[in-house]
């Protein structure tokens, strides 16, 4: 997880100090760096967040919404699951992985012995991008601080990433899925390992990889088995 004060640097790099939305709708405000709305470590309860997450403007995908996606799960859950951003579905019904893919994902989490509600999963971006088009950079950045006060309240134990966008974005690298996969990575200073898998519609286009899908579960149940020694 980034500091606050990497972040805000980060928010800077990327030319967001001070970034107007077209158009003239009332509820469209400057954003800046010092602009704390989604930067606020103020945020300690989850209904708070919620409530910001709701409202949010800080992209132009609050435009194109039907609502935003908060996450889904248990408060209490050892596991994160980490997806992308909704798609057509998730963003008609407000709940992330509700459509195929989320059927597969629920059969993955069956695998190793978890119901969908025993864990939290979330997205990166908590908002549809039109035509489930990958996230912009700064779509990403702009919604990663919400992601990491999820990650912060919830305390995971462990959080499994699906995906190429979410993992890349999570752990800051280019690498590609395949060097990604199949190993721990770890966030909060190695407090918090990481598994990295393929993303379930990936898996429906390509179901001969459901095989190393398989070894990384069996890794991240592996990892929480040492834990719990
Ligand atoms: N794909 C994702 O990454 N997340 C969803 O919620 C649905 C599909």
């Amino acid at each position: 997880m980034l500091a606050e004060a990497e972040r805000r640097a980060y928010l800077e790099a990327l030319e967001v100090d001070v970034w107007t939305l077209r158009g003239s709708a009332a509820d469209e405000k400057p954003i800046t760096a010092d602009d704390d709305s989604v930067q606020d470590s103020e945020i300690v309860s989850w209904s708070e967040l919620r409530e910001k997450v709701s409202s949010c403007t800080l992209c132009s995908l609050h435009r194109t919404r039907t609502q935003t996606v908060f996450g889904v799960g248990s408060e209490s859950a050892d596991w994160m699951i980490i997806g992308e951003a909704p798609g057509a579905e998730e963003d008609r019904r407000g709940e992330p992985f509700v459509g195929r893919a989320g059927k597969l994902l629920d059969e993955m989490l069956r695998a190793v012995g978890l119901a969908r509600d025993s864990v939290f999963i979330v997205n990166l971006l908590k908002c549809r991008p039109p035509n489930n088009r990958d996230p912009t950079v700064d779509e990403a950045a702009l919604c990663r601080a919400y992601l990491d006060r999820q990650i912060a309240l919830l305390s995971p134990k462990l959080i499994l990433v699906v995906g190429r966008i979410a993992a890349q974005h999570l752990l800051e690298t280019d690498a590609p899925l395949g060097r990604l996969r199949g190993r721990k990575h770890y966030l909060n200073d190695g407090k918090l390992p990481v598994v990295v898998t393929y993303h379930p519609a990936y898996l429906l286009r390509s179901p001969t990889q459901k095989r190393k899908a398989w070894q990384d579960l069996c890794l991240a149940r592996q990892i929480m088995s040492e834990l719990a020694a």
